[in-house]
């Protein structure tokens, strides 16, 4: 992913900051594209994993919707080319202003986590004299074999309604007047790579459709929310996400009716390759047990090795030579500020360029002020590339 002249250009940056790679996100956009055109499949593209304005330009030119889980994300979706059409509003504590706020700008869908958010998007809706459009969406208890903190799918999760509670919203349709249920929502997890789970996952869809169809209720769609993971041990072998598989799985095992839609709300499969964040060293020392390197990029950049204890490939970009084991480790006074222990490296010294991979989703997203750090700036592939043209220098990354 870097080359010489790609890497010269970061040693003039300020460190740390992420760095993203629009070609390969044109690819990801441009594959997952193909597929959905193929099977007629709708895909509303999650902020939550990275809503930085040119990422989202270049995910709404494409064509495809946003999923927003706040009002500001609403906000941040309409103001970089999504219409409001291709917008749905998730999350399990939506505002009573961040409802009237969607209402007013007429998203296309209201994904709703129980029956009393039901009850107030109705309440909201009649006052302003609209209808609004909701899916609801079902808690269907079911493992995804993924970290704890991101499964979502478990009867013991917040999300969602379960059956009872929605059969009782299902029974209450009639006095609601002012909304219109077009949709069963569901999502159990981020970060699923086992194919096998999203089967599951239509498997109980199927379940739950013929429930609302005996009481006599037929969605226009069914939102299979996201979840696709990411290889995160082989970026550059695996720079593009298994959406192949991933469509497979699901139209081989969900029941679509005639002219009923299917959708998703990806988030990381389409971001997460294309970023990195990038940092320097700033000093190396041997403790009594281990070897470190004090990097100037922390926990406050990029949360997830501490929240998670998620793997991050980490690359020497300044040097190729010798080898050596490390802990990388930030600047912020917390242990778990750790990018990676026992890291094997090439031998690793102050001042060398380090670049912590698969950082474009829940990466900058995520990143938090703790002991008053800067925050760190994004710099793009395009700008990067046409600076070092200036400069004579070709580029291609
Ligand atoms: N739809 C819903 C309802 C969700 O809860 C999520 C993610 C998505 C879509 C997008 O899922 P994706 O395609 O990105 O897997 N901060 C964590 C991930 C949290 C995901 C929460 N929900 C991480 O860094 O791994």
């Amino acid at each position: 992913m870097f080359n010489e002249s790609i890497i010269e250009t970061f040693r003039q940056i300020r460190t740390p900051f992420y760095y993203y790679d629009m070609d390969l996100l044109r690819r990801t956009l441009a594959e997952l594209k193909a597929l959905t055109d193929g099977y007629g499949y709708t895909v509303h593209y999650a902020l939550k994993a990275n809503a930085e304005e040119r990422v989202l330009r270049e995910i709404s030119s494409m064509g495809f919707g946003a999923d927003c889980v706040s009002g500001n994300e609403v906000k941040r979706a309409l103001a970089s080319g999504f219409s409001a059409e291709e917008i749905v509003f998730a999350g399990v504590g939506k505002t009573d202003e961040e409802i009237d706020f969607a209402l007013d700008a007429g998203i296309f869908c209201f994904n709703c986590e129980s029956e009393q958010e039901v009850a107030v998007i109705n309440e909201l809706a009649r006052a302003k004299g609209r209808v609004a459009s909701i899916a609801l969406r079902v808690n269907p208890d079911i493992e995804a074999n993924t970290h704890r903190h991101i499964s979502t799918g478990k009867a013991d999760h917040k999300f969602g309604m379960s059956e009872s509670e929605v059969d009782s919203v299902i029974d209450r349709l009639g006095e609601l007047e002012a909304v219109h249920l077009s949709g069963i929502h569901f999502h159990i997890g981020s970060q699923i790579l086992e194919l096998d789970n999203y089967r599951d996952l239509a498997r109980s869809a199927n379940r739950i459709q013929a429930k609302f169809r005996a009481k006599g209720v037929e969605v226009a769609h069914i939102n299979l929310g996201g979840g696709l993971g990411v290889d995160y041990f082989n970026p550059d072998k695996h720079p593009i996400a298994d959406f192949a598989g991933f469509f497979a799985a699901i139209h081989e095992a969900l029941d679509v009716l005639p002219g009923q839609k299917v959708h998703f709300e990806l988030g990381r499969s389409i971001v997460c390759q294309m970023g990195s964040l990038i940092s320097r060293v700033l000093y190396t020392k041997s403790g009594a047990k281990k070897r470190f390197a004090i990097v100037d990029a922390g926990m406050t950049e990029l949360l997830r090795p501490a929240l998670y204890q998620s793997f991050h490939r980490i690359q020497n970009l300044s040097n190729q030579t010798g080898v050596g084991m490390y802990d990388v480790v930030g600047p912020i006074c917390e242990s778990s500020d750790t990018f990676g222990t026992e890291v094997m490296l090439p031998e690793t010294n102050r001042g060398d360029l380090l670049a912590i991979r698969s950082a474009g989703a829940y990466g900058q997203m995520m990143a938090s002020k703790y002991n008053l750090r800067d925050e760190a700036k994004a710099y793009y592939s395009d700008d990067l590339a046409v600076e070092n043209r200036g400069r004579g220098v070709a580029v291609c990354c």
